[in-house]
């Protein structure tokens, strides 16, 4: 049987998903659910968080069984954009190619990896792209996906192609970011969501987080953001009440905070190796970290004052901004029950 896992915070990648297991004649799994052995294409479309593919997504591909030659498909979808008539493409660095690495090196034989362009889904840091722009970007990619898939379905194999190989020399260059985004920036981002003053407590977005990374606690119940969380963007594109928010305000404390270094202060004079220097670096990462998990469960304390939360509510730039999710996908898409 075909399967084409998929990760998915807000729709794209399960629409791309989609597109692949049609051609295939497959189904679409999403990433959490029981593996069972199987033979055929195996697919997995997932986002790029930070130039690279999500931490997730590379457990996932650690974890699958070996491949014993199976044929797989990666493809990494990616935030493009639309400015008038022109296509804006995002950047997927090495999100596709450092998955096939895995899934070949566990012995799956890599038919086909690409990048593809969604709308840009990053509302913590963009407004959501209108439905228009965003279904202009979508079509061109089904049709561009359509060629890719169906080549490969004819038995070609796209691994190599120019393209892809410019994103990878990129992607390589942008390696410092995307290891800092996934050893503290994902974090980071965790910690600067919060429900807004609308929230009604329902506790939707703790059950539909693909990560189970949100708690629901307090009185009145409202959801607290834990380490787990993958900054998918899904809490905010489904809440109901449009509630979930992240603060640009926290996102300033957060930058200073950053920007302490315990290593320096401990080793303050102290002749360092390179050993030391990174575990000074390790140590640096884990205490910018705790201060985080602090500042964010003082600053929840602090909002269950009214005016304090009116106040983070109002003053954020989310809060007057659009949310996005792919046009055609509800919730019970993504956690496969379609
Ligand atoms: C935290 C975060 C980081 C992102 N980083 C990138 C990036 O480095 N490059 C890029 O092209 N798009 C980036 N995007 C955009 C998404 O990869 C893109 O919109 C994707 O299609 C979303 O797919 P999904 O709806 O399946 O989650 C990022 C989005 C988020 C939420
Ligand atoms: S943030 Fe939205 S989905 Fe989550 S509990 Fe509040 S109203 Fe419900
Ligand atoms: S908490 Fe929200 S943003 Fe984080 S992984 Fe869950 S659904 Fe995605």
């Amino acid at each position: 049987m075909n399967t084409v896992y998929f990760f998915s915070g807000t729709g794209n990648s399960y629409r791309a998903a989609t597109w692949l297991a049609g051609v295939f004649q497959g189904r679409v799994k999403p990433i959490g659910a029981a593996l069972e052995p199987e033979d055929g294409l195996l697919g997995l479309v997932f986002p790029t968080h930070g130039f690279t593919a999500p931490w997730t997504v590379v457990r996932f591909a650690l974890g699958l069984p070996e491949g014993k030659g199976r044929p797989a498909c990666v493809v990494a979808t990616r935030g493009g954009v639309k400015v008038g008539p022109l296509f804006i493409p995002g950047m997927a660095g090495t999100a596709y190619f450092l998955v096939a690495m895995i899934l070949a090196w566990k012995g799956y034989r890599i038919i086909g990896v690409q990048g593809v362009d969604m709308p840009i889904n990053w509302t913590a840091m963009l407004p959501g792209m209108g439905e228009k722009s965003a279904r202009a970007i979508i079509s061109r990619t089904h049709r561009r996906m359509d060629s890719f898939t169906r080549s490969l379905k004819a038995g070609d194999r796209i691994v190599f192609a120019r393209g892809s190989l410019m994103e990878l020399v990129v992607g390589l260059a942008l390696l410092p970011v995307s290891l800092l985004y996934l050893t503290t920036g994902r974090f980071g981002l965790a910690k600067l969501m919060f429900a807004g003053d609308v929230c009604t407590g329902c506790g939707l977005c703790a059950r539909s987080c693909p990560v189970g990374a949100i708690r629901m606690q307090g009185e009145p119940l409202r959801p607290f953001w834990t380490y787990t969380c993958e900054g998918c963007m899904r809490c905010m594109a489904y809440c109901p009440e449009m509630a979930v928010e992240a603060s640009h305000l926290f996102a300033g404390l957060e930058y200073k905070l950053g920007g302490i270094s315990l290593s320096s202060l401990l080793l303050c004079g102290i002749k360092r190796g390179r050993a030391v220097r990174l575990a000074g670096r390790l140590a640096d990462i884990g205490f910018v970290l705790l201060m985080y998990a602090a500042a964010y469960s003082l600053w929840q304390a602090l909002m269950k004052n009214a005016a304090i939360h009116r106040a983070f509510t109002n003053g954020t730039l989310t809060h007057y901004w659009r949310r996005y999710h792919e046009p055609d996908t509800g919730l019970d898409d993504l956690k496969g029950l379609s």
